[in-house]
């Protein structure tokens, strides 16, 4: 019978992401949302042949992966080293045994059929990676043209790149102090058997600013449209103001809630989390958990719109009716969009508060209370 060998996927992000530039190194930076070293690790997180996913990052970068990895479960990051094949080590003796699956944090979208092809591969060799064919026309030279080379004869090799622990580490203490850029190279001239499988070109590294552009563009295209709708009613008990969309409204009577009462946002934080499929403000912030005791319910409209946000989510326009004989909203609707607009952080032409009456029929005809409903336009990608 074979055991089956443990596969752990090794994901350095101990660089500082010169080439890219910007404030934080790139693997910190939000890809359309979501951390671009989330995106990598997600991607392979889940994936039924990958036993654990570790990560390798920088000695001060200890409280930016913690963020950007949240929820995850990744064990504790190993600290990496100046070169990326001193993180790559540093990676390897933390494992310490198994198969490895060398990846890179600025690879962020890990295809799950690589992985396939690279375990499988390994059954015949002692090493595989992912290439593709070179499609431009190669020439050497640095400015000056110095002759063509023949295409044919390249190959571009990609991450995740698929090895015995032990095998690699082997193959770097016979390299020594001579650095390659690419592990396999290193496993090669130890002697050991590299097999090639096809690679992908979601597994591009995104190394410069035009690639990342490139990678926004890709997942701006996967996004998709989706609609929720809210609705809320409260009845008037005691005496005003009224808060209505964040804004206090004077008025007789107040509305009775277990928060402020605030129908307006209740009813666009429900559409909100209808958009995006996510249970309602109840599930999220029960009636019955004495923290949420009179609460600003502008709290509650936050999450909402984090919770869409750290999904990759964008949104895109809320629409809110009042239903009320009194009070008027038309004097506050101007204040009322603009303080939706600031929770939501969305410009006020993102936001529509409209207001109606019911013919004094039924409930809010009577002024027994207020009545919401609201819609939501966001965008979310597809997983
Ligand atoms: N990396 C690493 N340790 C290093 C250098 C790089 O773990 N000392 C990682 C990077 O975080 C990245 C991967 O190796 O996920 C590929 O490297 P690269 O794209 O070159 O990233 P950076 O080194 O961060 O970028 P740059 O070279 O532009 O500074
Ligand atoms: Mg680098």
């Amino acid at each position: 019978m074979r055991v089956k060998v443990r596969v752990t996927a090794l994901i350095v992000a101990a660089g500082s992401g010169q080439r890219l530039g910007g404030d934080v190194p790139k693997q910190y930076r939000l890809l359309g949302g979501r951390p671009l070293l989330r995106r990598a690790v997600e991607a392979l997180i889940g994936h039924p042949r990958v036993d654990a996913v570790r990560v390798v990052v920088g000695a001060d970068q200890q409280e930016q992966v913690a963020s950007a990895l949240v929820g995850l479960e990744v064990g504790q990051p190993i600290l990496g080293g100046p070169e990326r094949a001193d993180s790559v080590r540093n990676g390897l003796e933390a494992i310490s045994e198994g198969i490895v699956l060398v990846h890179d944090a600025a690879r962020p979208f890990c295809p799950p059929d690589v992985v396939d092809r690279l375990l499988d591969a390994l059954a015949t060799a002692d090493g595989a990676v992912p290439v593709l064919p070179v499609s431009d026309t190669l020439a050497k030279g640095d400015r000056e043209l110095r002759g063509t080379v023949s295409r044919t004869q390249m190959l571009r090799v990609q991450t995740p790149q698929a090895f015995h622990v032990d095998d690699l580490l082997f193959a770097m203490n016979e390299a020594g102090s001579s650095r390659d850029t690419d592990e396999s190279t290193v496993l090669q001239h130890a002697g050991l058997k590299v097999a090639t499988i096809a690679g992908d070109e979601m597994l591009d590294k995104l190394t410069t600013a035009r690639d990342w552009e490139k990678a926004e563009m890709m997942l701006a295209s996967r996004m998709i449209s989706r609609t929720g709708m809210g609705f809320d009613v409260h009845a008037f008990e005691g005496t005003g103001p009224i808060i209505m969309g964040g804004v206090a409204i004077p008025h007789d009577h107040g509305l009775a809630g277990h928060s402020d009462a605030d129908v307006v946002l209740h009813a666009i934080t429900d559409a909100l989390l209808g958009a995006a499929a996510l249970g309602d403000i109840g599930q999220h912030f029960p009636p019955s958990d004495p923290q949420w005791k009179g609460a600003s319910s502008d709290r509650f409209l936050l999450h909402a719109a984090e919770l869409i946000r750290t999904r990759g989510g964008e949104i895109d326009h809320v629409d809110c009716t009042v239903v009320c004989e009194t009070p008027k909203v038309g004097p506050h609707r101007a204040a009322m969009q603009a303080k939706v607009a600031e929770i939501l952080q969305l410009s006020p032409a993102q936001v529509s508060i409209k207001a109606t009456t019911t013919e004094r029929l039924g409930f809010t005809g009577r002024q027994e209370g207020i009545a919401a409903q609201a819609v939501a336009s966001i965008r979310m990608e597809v997983r």
